[in-house]
Formats: structure tokens, sequence, C-alpha cells
């Protein structure tokens, strides 16, 4: 499903310079789930940001279905993405000026995809927000907020769903039940994902998890 070769990623220049991956190696089955762990500061957002395309290496391959995407232009990456990829933050994402109903709308629009309004709604159903279609971010709490994005995420079926402490600002029963759901719904559908977490309750929920230190994966 994914191989990453001998990842690299440094910050800044001179003497700020900051070797951040020093050459990260990984494999991942398809439909397998992921914990990424490590302390803070040890580079688990950069390599998250790397395998989802959102920002390039210095040097190394990720090949994801047999397509190295360090090699992509910007806009066949960002076609890529869209097809392939879902992606969760910490701190949600949504597009604030939209609904609950056209955040999760969006990404099956970009793919012309048919019957987007249904599945949308169908979608929020299974989050448990089908009352809060038409809510604007602004006004849903974290849980709430969490959920859509979730429904996001998901909504393309991509293959592979990437989630950067995706409970992290929430309290710990919401984050519980939001976890589970997000669990739930990764698993029904099989979807492959790299989940990273402070959390060792949650990394266990993961079939494996790997430990980001030094710049490379135990
Ligand atoms: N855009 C950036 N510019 C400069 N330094 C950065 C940037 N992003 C992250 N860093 C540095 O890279 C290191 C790893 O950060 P990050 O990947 O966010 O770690 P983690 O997610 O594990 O807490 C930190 O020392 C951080 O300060
Ligand atoms: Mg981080």
């Amino acid at each position: 499903m994914m191989k990453v070769s001998a990842l690299k990623k440094s910050y800044g220049q001179g003497s700020s310079r900051v070797d951040v991956l020093k050459g990260v190696d990984l494999e991942i089955r398809e439909g397998e789930t992921l914990a990424l762990v490590g302390k803070s500061g040890s580079g688990k957002s950069t390599l998250l940001s790397l395998l989802a395309g959102l920002d390039s290496p210095d040097s190394g391959t990720i090949q994801i279905g047999g397509q190295n995407i360090t090699t992509l232009d910007e806009r066949a990456l960002t076609q890529f993405r869209a097809t392939h990829m879902g992606i969760i933050f910490q701190q949600f994402h949504l597009v604030s000026t939209l609904t609950a109903y056209e955040n999760v709308l969006l990404p099956l629009e970009l793919l012309k995809k048919p019957d987007a309004r249904d599945t949308a709604l169908k979608l929020l159903s299974d989050v448990g927000l089908k009352d809060r279609a038409h809510h604007l971010p602004s006004q849903l709490s974290g849980g709430e907020s969490q959920r859509v994005a979730i429904a996001r995420a998901l909504a393309t079926r991509p293959g592979i769903l990437f989630a950067d402490e995706p409970s992290g600002n929430l309290d710990e029963e919401t984050g519980e039940k939001v976890m589970d759901l997000l669990f739930q719904m990764v698993k029904e559908t099989g979807t492959t994902m790299v989940l990273v977490t402070h959390d060792p309750d949650l990394a266990k929920k993961c079939a494996r998890t790997i430990h980001l230190e030094h710049g490379g994966l135990l």
C-alpha cells in the first residue's frame, strides 16, 4: 500500500538548521492501522504531512499504490490527494464559511462524484449529525466538528487516512467517543490509517505502533 524510503526533512539553514527526519523507512500494508508515537517535537506532524503530500521531503521516496508522490507536480499531487487520501487534524480545519453538510460535500464535488448530495447527507447521519447538517462550524462543539471532519475525510472513500492527534483538542470523554466512531468507520470501510497520538490507549487500538525518535523510526 505504502512504501517510504530514506525520507529526510530539515528546517532552517546554517546554525539554526534542524534535521527533523534523518532517513525514515516504513512499509504499510493495505487495511493496516498504524499508530505513530513519539515525544513532542520528534517530527510526527512533519512525517505525517510528508506522507499526506502536504509538504515535500528534502530527499527520499513515498510510494502509495505504486505511485511515487514525491515526483508529482502540484496539480497532479492535489488530484492524487483528493482521490486517495483523507486527512484529519487536531484543530479540525473545517471551512468556516460552509455548513457541516457543505464541508462534507466539498471533496465529493471536487471529484464530481455522482450522488454527492445523498452521500454527504448519509455520512452526516452516520456520524450522528443529521440534525446539525446546516450548522456552521462556529455553531458546533469540538466533538461535533471532529465528527464532521471524519465524515469529510472518509467521504470519497480514500485508500488511506491520516490523522494528526485527532482527539488532542477534545475533552477525554468526547475524545473517546469520537475515536470509537473513527475506528468503527475505518474498520467498516477497510481504510488504511496512520494515526499520530500521545495517548497509549488510542495507540493500542491500532494494529501496529511505530516510535519516532532522533529523526528515525525505532
Ligand atoms: N515549518 C517549520 N519551520 C521550522 N521548524 C519546524 C517547522 N515545522 C516543524 N519544525 C520543527 O521540527 C521539529 C518537529 O516538529 P513536529 O513535526 O511538529 O513534531 P511533533 O509533531 O512530533 O511534535 C520541531 O523541532 C519543530 O520546532
Ligand atoms: Mg505534532
